[in-house]
């Protein structure tokens, strides 16, 4: 070991598990329950005379969805959940390092889970961490309760950053892997990272940001997605954006959604296992347009305009910003040219 420097004192890195749940205004209760309920297939956990808490059929935890009625529509936090409760104080020391706020959330004070550590990150976005979570019963084999779309579990969430590669350096360190990446000579344009051993926990897209661009849940098989694109159609509702289709990264089945509110869902299966240690990272050409679409679908305007603010702790709108040095494409969420 001669001639080597001793190791220095680092800041403890959380043992993050997985993205947990995105926390979002809607302007109007019922028109929200009719679309995340009946059609995208949640089921209620819980419920005040402002709140939905939701969740899928797969999990077996107190929510996936929290749905607050508010003014303006809004991401008011996405959520982190780590593996011990050790691990708070490990996400609290890790951003103070970096001069990130972080309020701390005593056990209840917010339904369904225990003490958060409520993270101003570096990038404008509130991340609640938190460790317990209360149980529910897991409804996976209920399929007398299933509904509208089944819905399962949450499975990631999709950011629009003006800079993708601080982004990526960040929650790289936070020790999330990278499955696929859009890149461009000396740019990144976007990064899919995870946490739990699938595609991703955490989407980062080059854009005006900090913005929630889009919330992707899982959903059992393709034939969900087909039937929830025939019901909408039949409703002659305006909530079809985008799809049904094959994506390049991820490989996953797609469709997209805006709520009554403009919220983005995206309905998205089969995606691949990540898990092994070495497993490598997928880079594709900025020029390769299959990365999109795989099957050369087009792709509609708004879906490179259009994305959610960001509240930030004290539940203001976060102002946004482009990105300084936009490469020569204009990329937009999902790394689409
Ligand atoms: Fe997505």
């Amino acid at each position: 070991m001669t001639g080597q420097a001793p190791p220095t004192p680092t800041t403890p890195v959380p043992d993050i598990v997985r993205a947990a749940w995105v926390d979002l205004v809607v302007t109007d209760l019922d028109r929200a329950r009719a679309f995340w309920i009946d059609l995208i297939g949640f089921h209620e956990t819980a419920a005040d005379a402002d709140t939905l808490w939701l969740r899928g059929t797969a999990d077996s935890v107190h929510h996936s969805l929290i749905l607050r009625r508010g003014t303006t529509p809004a991401c008011r936090a996405i959520g982190l959940r780590v593996r011990s409760d050790a691990d708070l104080d490990a996400v609290r020391a890790f951003h103070e390092a970096r001069g990130c706020r972080v309020d701390e959330i005593p056990a209840g004070h917010q339904r369904g889970v225990g003490r958060m550590m409520r993270v101003d990150d570096p990038f404008g976005f509130t991340v609640e961490y938190v460790h317990h979570m209360d149980h529910a019963e897991r409804l996976l084999m209920r399929w007398d309760l299933h509904h509208g779309a089944e819905v399962a579990r949450l499975d990631h969430i999709n950011l629009s950053v003006p800079d993708v590669a601080a982004a990526h350096a960040h929650y790289t360190a936070l020790g999330f892997g990278t499955s696929e990446t859009i890149e461009g000579p000396d740019h990144l344009y976007a990064a899919w990272m995870y946490r739990k051993p699938s595609v991703h926990d955490i989407a980062l897209t080059e854009g005006n940001g900090p913005r929630l661009h889009h919330v992707g849940y899982a959903v059992p098989e393709s034939s969900n997605i087909l039937r929830l694109a025939d019901i909408v159609a039949a409703r002659d509702e305006p909530w079809l954006e985008r799809g049904p289709g094959r994506h390049g990264v991820s490989a996953a089945f797609y469709l997209y959604l805006r709520d009554p509110d403009g919220h983005r869902v995206e309905v998205y299966t089969t995606d691949y296992f990540t898990g092994d240690p070495d497993h490598p990272t997928l880079r594709w050409s900025i020029d390769d347009p299959r990365r999109r679409d795989f099957w050369g679908g087009a792709v509609v305007p708004s879906w490179y305009t259009e994305a959610m603010e960001i509240l930030d702790l004290d539940g203001r709108v976060r102002p946004t910003a482009d990105p300084a040095a936009p490469g020569e494409v204009v990329v937009g969420a999902d790394g689409l040219g």
